[in-house]
């Protein structure tokens, strides 16, 4: 399954001929200047919650791509008023099989007002199965005890935010990969505002000690999961 990295929280999964686009905020991003957002042309775009940081980017390559949006009930609902009718809202616990695999839409603590003040639901983050792999993507989150439930997953990747400030940082992300069981981990949500900037190098020795496999994907960049 390929990994692409557009910056923040934005990264893209490509399995089986379909592309996945999470959390869409790039032309805001002012190191993702060099990622040309009209290039993006998803099957799907998952929203882990209502936050700018989040659906900056979704409304332009909604019209771009005619790409279907994943997400919250609530958002989903929002977006019926603002131009996307048919979004596939989904809640906390539950999963549904698409044409590329099946989604679970898994908990998180952290807060989701949409952009315009309207009530975005909860946060969540998702459980990718696809192509035999599970990865987890937490979306912004603290560290919680519900991610034991994912222990018995035998997770292949989870996608972690690691910036601190608005989400977990890196001590509690480590104590996270306990928690999930899941040692192999890409982090996301660090460096695009000065309060989540992080130290790269202090960061991958600390995952490094911690015995976890910890990649930072330059923006742009693919890897294979
Ligand atoms: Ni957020
Ligand atoms: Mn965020």
């Amino acid at each position: 399954m390929k990994f692409t990295y557009y910056g923040h929280a934005t990264f893209e999964l490509e399995t089986g001929g379909k592309k996945l686009l999470f959390d869409p905020f790039i032309t805001h991003n002012e190191l993702a200047k060099h990622i040309d957002v009209s290039s993006l042309k998803p099957d799907y775009i998952l929203l882990s919650h209502g936050h700018g940081d989040h659906i900056a980017d979704l409304f332009e390559i909604h019209k771009n791509s005619g790409a279907k949006v994943i997400c919250i009930a609530e958002i989903a609902g929002w977006l019926g008023g603002k131009g996307i009718p048919d979004a596939h809202g989904m809640n906390i616990g539950g999963g549904f099989n698409f044409d590329f695999g099946k989604v679970k839409m898994v908990n998180a603590i952290h807060s989701s007002g949409l952009p315009d003040g309207s009530y975005g639901g909860n946060p969540g983050g998702f459980i990718i199965y696809a192509e035999g792999k599970k990865i987890y993507y937490s979306g912004d989150t603290a560290l919680t005890y519900d991610m034991k439930l994912l222990a018995d997953e035998k997770l292949d990747w989870a996608i972690l935010p690691i910036g601190d400030n608005y989400t977990m940082g890196a001590d509690d992300a480590i104590k996270a990969t306990e928690f999930i069981n899941c040692k192999k981990v890409v982090g996301v949500h660090y460096d695009t505002f000065p309060v989540i900037k992080i130290d790269k190098q202090a960061t991958a020795d600390k995952f490094s000690k911690a015995g976890v496999d910890l990649k930072l994907v330059p923006i742009g960049d693919s890897i294979e999961l």
